[in-house]
This record gives C-alpha cells, sequence and structure tokens, in this order.
C-alpha cells in the first residue's frame, strides 16, 4: 500500500469554474479514484487562490470585503466540484492560518538560507488609486504596432511582449488615470542559487519529455531573480517584519496544496510530516495546465528545498481545452460554466468523454460537440448500459432476480478479468483513452456474447430456463467487471449500479452467483441535440461591450413618467417554476391586502433563498399578463446585460413596502 498525496490546480476566487477548468479537475479525479480502488492510502486536496490584486478589485468594485466574496466563490465552486463528483477529502483557502504560517516558515528559511535579496525597482503606480499597478491593470498602445487599448504586458494584436513602461499613452485600468512611474523596494528570491538543484531534480524523471525540453530552454536563457513582495494595499498575507509589503499571490497559492492538507490531518489525525517532511516517502503528485509549469518546476521546488521540506514526485502537466476545434469562446457560446453545463447535461457524459479523449501528455484536447453526443451515445448507452438492459428483465421476471449459481463460460469471465491489468496500468499512467478503448473492445465482447446465445430466443422455450438464467448471468456479470474498470470515469453509475446489483463493484471481483437482485432502472439516458444546443444558447454572452451604455431613450414629459406607479415591494416568496428556464416566481407585498404574483427572469443571476424577505421595486400598474406559468402582476426592476449578470434593485434603510418612488 502506497501513501499519495494528489493536488490541482487551485482556482482562483474571482471567477466561476468552467469545462477548460473540469479537464485537470475530472482528469485528476479519474486517477485518484483509481488509485483508492487499488487500496492504496491516497488523498486529494485542493482550495481556492484566495489572494492578489485582481481579486481585491473586484471586491471593492462589487463593495464588499474580500473575505465575503470569497466566501461566496468558495460556495459556487465546492458545489460545482461535488456536482461534478470531484472527490476532493479537503477543499479549503489559501485565505487560511495554514497557509500563512507556512508562508512564513518557507520565508524564513529562505531568508536564513540567504535566499532573498532585497532590489529597488521602478514600476507604473495609479496616483488616483494610490497603487502599484500589476501589467494586466495597465493599457495603452503597442508600441510595436500601434494597436489601441492593450494590456501593459503583451499585445493582443500582434503578440509583442514588452515591458508596460513601454507602452504609448498608458492609462491605469483602475482608475483611467496616467500612471506614474514610481519606485520602491521589493523582496526577490535568487532562483540561481538553486540551478544545481533543479537541474538534478527536474531531470530525475519528475517531468513529461515535452515538459523537461521546456525546462532546458528556461535553464539555457538563465534563471531570473523571482520578485515575491508586493506593496500596500494588497489582498494577501503581510511578510514578516516588512510592514506594507505583502506575500505575491504566487508565493502562498502552491503554499495552499500544504495547507488545505494540513487541515485535513489536523480533522483526521493524519501524520503531515510523513507526507511533507524532507524524508517523506511518500508520494507527491501535482496536477497542473501547461500555463503555470514555470511556478510548479522552478520556484515551487526552490520554495519547498529553502522551507525544509521534500519536493514533488511528480507533475503531471496537461494542455488547454479547446471546443469544436477552437479556443473557448464568449460569444460562440462554448465558453461553457461549469453550472450551465450541469443545468443542461449529466456531468458524467462529460467525465466519460474527457477520459475517452485524455492521454498522458500535453497536447490540447477537444471538445467536439457533435463526436461527444455520438460517443457517450454509442459507448455508454448504446454498449455499456444495452449489455444490462438486455440480460436483467428475464432474471426479474423469470427467475425472481435469482442470478445462476455458476457461469457457462466462465474462462470468458476470467479473459475479462485478466484485461484488469492492462486498464490498470493505463489509468495508472494516465493514458484514459487507451483504458476506455480496452473497456469499450470488451463491452463489444460482452454484446456479442449476448447475440449469439439471443435470450430472447431461448425464453421462449420452456426446457431452456436453466440456459436463460445462466446466460443473463454471465451477461450481468460481464457488465459488473466492465463496471469496475469504469468506476474511476463514472461514480454516479457506479453507485446506480450497485444498487441495482445489491452488490459492490470493485476491480477484478469475483463472479457475483446466486444472488438476488433489484428491479433495473434506466442507468443513463441518450444525450438529445436540442440539450447541447440550449446549453450552447446559455453560454452565449449578450454583453455587446464591456462598458458601453445603452443610449439614453428619447426624452418625456413628467405626465408620461408620473403614468408609471413604482412601489416598494417586500419580497416574500421566491420559487423555482417547475419547467421555465429563466424564470422565478415572486410573492410580493407592496401594502396592499393581497399580495402580488410576478414571475421574474433573473433565475440565473438569483437563488431563491436569497431573495427572500428583501425589498425591491416593482411597477405596480402594469397590466396583468398572462404567462404560460400563470399571471403576472406587475414588475420588478433590474439593471445589468442579463443571464448571471443582472442586479436588483433595492432601497435604503427605512423603506416600506407599499411607498410609492417619485
Ligand atoms: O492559474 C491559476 O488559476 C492559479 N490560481 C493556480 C494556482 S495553482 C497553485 F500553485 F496554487
Ligand atoms: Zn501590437
Amino acid at each position: 500500500m502506497k501513501k499519495i498525496l494528489v493536488t490541482s490546480a487551485l482556482p482562483y476566487a474571482n471567477g466561476s469554474i468552467h469545462i477548460g477548468h473540469l479537464v485537470e479537475y475530472i482528469q485528476t479525479d479519474i486517477w485518484v479514484r483509481y488509485q483508492k480502488m487499488c487500496g492504496h492510502e491516497c488523498y486529494y486536496v485542493c482550495a481556492d487562490d484566495a489572494h492578489g490584486t485582481p481579486i481585491m478589485l473586484r471586491a471593492q468594485k462589487e463593495g464588499i470585503s474580500p473575505e465575503k466574496m470569497i466566501a461566496r466563490f468558495q460556495t459556487e465552486h465546492q458545489a460545482d466540484f461535488a456536482d461534478f463528483s470531484i472527490g476532493f477529502d479537503n477543499y479549503y483557502s489559501t485565505h487560511s492560518s495554514e497557509t500563512q504560517h507556512f508562508s512564513n516558515l518557507i520565508y524564513k528559511g529562505l531568508k536564513e538560507g540567504g535566499y532573498i535579496e532585497r532590489r529597488t525597482i521602478s514600476q507604473f503606480y495609479d496616483p488616483v488609486e494610490k497603487m502599484f499597478l500589476p501589467d494586466r491593470f495597465i493599457r495603452g498602445e503597442c508600441p510595436k504596432c500601434g494597436a489601441k487599448d492593450q494590456y501593459g504586458d503583451s499585445c493582443e494584436e500582434c503578440s509583442k511582449t514588452y515591458n508596460p513602461t513601454e507602452l504609448k499613452n498608458p492609462i491605469s485600468a483602475v482608475s483611467g488615470a496616467k500612471p506614474i512611474e514610481k519606485e520602491s523596494d521589493h523582496l526577490f528570491v535568487n532562483l540561481s542559487n538553486f540551478e544545481a538543484m533543479l537541474r538534478e531534480w527536474t531531470g530525475s524523471g519528475t517531468l513529461q519529455p515535452g515538459v523537461l525540453h521546456k525546462l532546458n530552454e528556461w535553464f539555457e536563457t538563465g534563471l531570473q531573480a523571482w520578485d515575491i513582495s508586493r506593496d500596500a494595499p494588497y489582498f494577501g498575507f503581510e511578510i514578516p517584519d516588512e510592514p506594507g509589503k505583502y506575500f505575491y499571490v504566487w508565493l502562498d497559492a502552491p503554499i495552499g496544496y500544504m495547507a488545505s492538507f494540513k487541515n485535513l490531518c489536523d480533522k483526521k489525525g493524519i501524520d503531515f510530516d510523513e507526507f511533507w517532511g524532507a524524508e517523506s516517502q511518500a508520494e507527491l503528485y501535482h496536477f497542473i495546465g501547461k500555463d503555470i509549469v514555470y511556478f510548479h518546476t522552478l520556484f515551487w521546488p526552490a520554495m519547498l528545498t529553502g522551507g525544509g521540506f521534500r519536493k514533488p514526485t511528480a507533475v503531471f502537466v496537461h494542455g488547454f481545452l479547446t471546443v469544436d476545434g477552437q479556443k473557448m469562446s464568449k460569444t460562440r457560446g462554448t465558453f461553457i460554466n461549469a453550472r450551465t453545463y450541469l443545468n443542461h447535461l449529466n456531468p458524467e457524459y462529460l467525465r466519460y468523454y474527457f477520459a475517452a479523449k485524455l492521454g498522458h501528455g500535453v497536447e490540447d484536447a477537444d471538445l467536439n460537440l457533435d463526436d461527444f453526443l455520438h460517443r457517450v451515445n454509442a459507448d455508454l448507452v448504446g454498449k455499456m448500459v444495452n449489455i444490462a438492459s438486455r440480460c436483467v428483465g428475464f432474471i426479474t421476471k423469470r427467475f425472481d432476480g435469482q442470478l445462476a449459481s455458476a457461469l457457462p463460460d466462465i474462462a470468458l469471465y476470467q479473459e475479462f478479468i485478466a484485461s484488469g491489468r492492462l486498464i490498470g496500468d493505463a489509468y495508472d499512467s494516465r493514458d484514459y483513452n487507451k483504458a476506455v478503448r480496452e473497456i469499450m473492445a470488451l463491452a463489444d465482447q460482452a454484446n456479442q456474447y449476448i447475440n449469439e446465445h439471443k435470450p430472447w430466443v431461448i425464453a421462449k422455450q420452456e426446457e431452456k430456463a436453466v440456459e436463460l438464467q445462466g446466460v443473463c448471468s454471465q451477461g450481468l456479470n460481464l457488465f459488473r467487471v466492465l463496471m469496475g474498470y469504469l468506476a474511476p470515469i463514472l461514480p454516479l453509475m457506479t453507485k446506480e449500479v450497485e444498487a441495482f446489483l445489491a452488490a459492490p463493484i470493485t476491480w477484478q471481483p469475483e463472479p457475483l452467483l446466486a444472488q438476488t437482485i433489484n428491479p433495473f432502472k434506466p442507468l443513463m439516458k441518450r444525450v438529445e441535440k436540442k440539450q447541447i444546443d440550449a446549453m450552447i444558447e446559455d453560454s452565449k454572452e449578450s454583453i455587446p461591450s464591456k462598458s458601453m451604455p445603452s443610449p439614453v431613450a428619447e426624452t418625456i414629459n413628467y405626465d408620461d413618467f408620473a403614468k408609471v406607479d413604482l412601489r416598494i415591494a417586500r419580497i416574500v416568496k421566491a420559487e423555482h417554476v417547475e419547467g421555465a428556464q429563466k424564470l422565478l416566481r415572486l410573492t410580493l407585498d407592496v401594502g396592499e391586502e393581497k399580495t402580488r404574483n410576478v414571475f421574474a427572469g433573473i433565475k440565473d443571476a438569483y437563488a431563491p433563498e436569497e431573495l427572500i424577505n428583501r425589498l425591491t421595486v416593482m411597477v405596480a400598474n402594469l397590466a396583468p399578463r398572462q404567462m404560460r406559468f400563470g399571471v403576472s402582476e406587475g414588475m420588478v426592476l433590474a439593471a445589468g446585460p442579463g443571464k448571471k449578470d443582472l442586479f436588483l434593485l433595492s432601497p435604503d434603510d427605512g423603506a416600506q413596502p407599499g411607498m410609492r418612488l417619485k
């Protein structure tokens, strides 16, 4: 039994999880589930990456504290992950005492080891917001091609990379002010001091060949010192003995892996040092995307060494996700959020499709929507579920659910069991596409067995009852072996199969004989084209341009305005409407004897429970409107482009239901 600790990259706490993220979480989760099925002591931890300027600024813009905003995103992320069956043993936040503790510890180690250097640098500074500006928050004209409104680090038109100070006519994206150059002291980790260790470690089988190649290029160009400090205002941890200076978000992000694991250890009584101590014999793996290799293969091992901890056993890098061969796009509707997907499709379809596409390399993976539909329907419904559904009816109807006491073709069963080696090796080496190919070849074989023995024919011959029971029991047992092989990919279907076979799904099981099974419920529905279309439609961004307000409407006189009777309303009740995609049913108190029933298209933006009891504004004299779900007696007011971005109005404290707006 091995001790294994596994991580996926920490998502930032200022955005939603989308299907691009899910490639990694699904890839990692499948691997972890496989290791656990093998009986290893394996833990999978993750956390929200909660610090940094973008998070601080977004919270500011929303008018809430960063703590409040990161808490909201953490809740959302955890719900998304749970619904995709991402089985973290612990999910935490980098904004935690454990992260701060280890950040300080590692910093202290680096400092005492003489790896920290102080340098004065000159950077763009926003004189209005009184803050230094990260490259991404400076806009200006590209020094090469002159394209307008480009980021401070690279041009989206001509791809040139540059320093923000090279931009022409720079402005701060935070305040719109013209930035000034200002000096400040920063702390740097001297990476070149670790070069021998890093060359040794990266070259010792820890990396995929393509990744190692990149690393060697970086070694050739020379390792630059790493700037780990940021000046206030910053959302993060203040550096010990450096008032007003904070750890850069990328310093404490990977430390979040440790922090999450420490938090788990404290809850479960696991020995932290067995996994992270310098002498640890446990295995440690990080699954990451190809964009963050530098952080994980150079900075991170250096930090760990400086802090006296062990280094990762390996870093597993994957490529990006494309949809229909192209970058995910908001206008094409292929930038699909996890929640939008879940509103339309079964999460196991995506888990299966990604598994069918993923190998151990760093190539990008493509979600081809037509192929997705065909593949899921052909493999999971057409092949897998079909095996069970062709056998189970006879067992329940003719034999009271009893399986035969022996298998007619034990050799075939053994052949299926023997294939477990190859399939297991494919999982272990992250060649899930190979595992899936093997499993589906076996599923074809199982279906062929049923075709040849034709249970539907022998069922008509009374004297062949024993044969019928045998053939169907054989089919169901083969199905059960295959389900064991698919269990890392399809945890939900596995649970349902366990319930219907009244037996556990395990890797390479003994045959299930002379036992009673439960009536069959359809295990998985076919994907319908219209579900995919609706998901794409739902993902299309309606905002024409980022901040352009629509032109103001035609002028009206006061009498026109006075015709509209706007009232303060209290939301007494808010409910989902069966069958409605966008609507919530609101019950409003507008100070009248009776409450009003109003349908509002705000379902994507608000959960019913967060609306209850809040005050808002309604048009009280709008003619009642008959809708598919009932009569709507007015309208509540909200602003925004639509979907998630809709914002209900609220009055200041003191307003009472029924008050008229004037
Ligand atoms: O690139 C990102 O999304 C980062 N939030 C990943 C951090 S991974 C780890 F180092 F914490
Ligand atoms: Zn350019």
